[in-house]
C-alpha cells in the first residue's frame, strides 16, 4: 500500500527573489493558493494520507500553513468569508503531516535520502511542488495504477525541446506501449549532444524504498550534488523503473515564465466556472 508522498521543499528559490527572501517558494500562490497546497491536493487525491514534507532554515510558513490558526478562524466563524477555508479544512482532516529539515543544500537525492526516517513504506511517492500539473486525473493517480501494474520505481516524463535537455534528468528506454517505456538509461542534465532521447523527467516519482540505500551510497554527480536520476539509473540497470508519459500540463513554476503560465491557465479556468 503506498500511503506516503515526500516533498522536498528546502531549495531557496533564488529565480524568485526578493519575494523568497522570507517567504518559502512553495508558498507561492498560483491564485489564492501556494504551490505546495495543489501538490497535496494532487497526493490526497491519489491515496496518499501521510504529508512528509523536507523542509529547511526559513520555512516555519509551510508548518502553519498545514496547521490552525486559531485567531483568524475565531475572526471569521460564521462570516460570508469562513469558506475560503473549506479546502485547506478538509486537508488538514485527511492527512497528516510530518517533517524534517535538511540542514545543507547537497541535491535532490540528498533531500530524499534525509526523508528517509519520514517513510517506512515498500514504496513511497515523490513530489516536487515547483512543477505544477494540470490534469482531468491526477498525475500521481495515473502512476499509482502504473506502479500497481509493473511493480517497481515509476517516473513521470514529457518530451521538451532538445534545446532544453540540460535542465532535465532524461531517460531512454524499450518503449512497452504509448505511454511506458522500460528505462535503460537515463542522464541527469545532459547536453544536447549526450542527451539519450528528448524525454524529460518531471517532478513526479513513485520510488521503491531500496532506493535509499543506493542514495546513501550515492557518489556525487552533475554539479557536485547527490542526484536521484543517478541513484534510479541502478535501479533500471535491474530493469526496475517504468518511466510513464503521463495525460495532461506541467507548469515549470520554478521559472517566472511557467509561473505566468499556470497563473493564466488557472485563472482562465476559475473565471470560465
Ligand atoms: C530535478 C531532477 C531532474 C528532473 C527535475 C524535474 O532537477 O534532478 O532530473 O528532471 O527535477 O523538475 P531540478 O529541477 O531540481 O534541478
Amino acid at each position: 500500500m503506498l500511503s506516503t508522498c515526500l516533498f522536498p521543499a528546502a531549495g531557496y528559490g533564488t529565480r524568485f527573489l526578493p519575494a523568497t527572501k522570507a517567504i518559502p517558494k512553495e508558498m507561492l500562490p498560483v491564485l489564492t493558493k501556494p504551490l505546495l497546497q495543489y501538490g497535496v491536493e494532487e497526493a490526497l487525491a491519489a491515496g496518499f494520507q501521510n504529508m512528509a514534507i523536507v523542509t529547511g532554515r526559513g520555512k516555519r510558513a509551510i508548518e502553519d500553513h498545514f496547521d490552525v490558526s486559531y485567531e483568524l478562524e475565531h475572526q471569521i466563524k460564521n462570516t460570508d468569508k469562513e469558506y475560503h477555508l473549506t479546502e485547506i479544512r478538509e486537508i488538514m482532516d485527511k492527512c497528516n503531516f510530518i517533517y524534517t529539515r535538511q540542514n545543507e543544500m547537497k541535491g535532490l537525492g540528498h533531500a530524499i535520502l534525509t526523508g528517509r526516517p519520514l517513510v517506512n513504506q515498500k514504496a513511497f511517492a515523490v513530489l516536487l511542488a515547483d512543477d505544477l500539473c494540470a490534469a482531468d486525473e491526477g498525475v500521481l493517480s495515473q502512476m499509482v495504477k502504473i506502479y500497481e501494474k509493473y511493480n517497481c520505481s515509476v517516473v513521470a516524463i514529457q518530451e521538451v525541446e532538445k534545446s532544453q535537455v540540460n535542465r532535465y534528468g532524461i531517460i531512454a528506454g524499450e518503449k512497452l506501449d504509448d505511454q511506458c517505456y522500460r528505462v535503460n538509461n537515463m542522464i541527469e542534465k545532459p547536453s544536447p549532444e549526450e542527451a539519450p532521447s528528448n524525454l524529460a523527467i518531471i517532478g513526479r516519482y513513485i520510488l521503491t524504498s531500496d532506493i535509499f540505500d543506493l542514495l546513501a551510497d550515492q557518489k556525487p554527480g552533475k554539479n557536485g550534488e547527490i542526484q536521484i536520476t543517478d541513484s534510479l539509473m541502478k535501479q533500471a540497470q535491474q530493469g526496475k523503473v517504468i518511466a510513464y508519459k503521463f495525460h495532461g500540463r506541467r507548469f515549470d513554476c520554478g521559472n517566472l515564465d511557467g509561473f505566468m503560465d499556470a497563473s493564466n491557465f488557472f485563472y482562465t479556468q476559475f473565471k470560465e466556472r
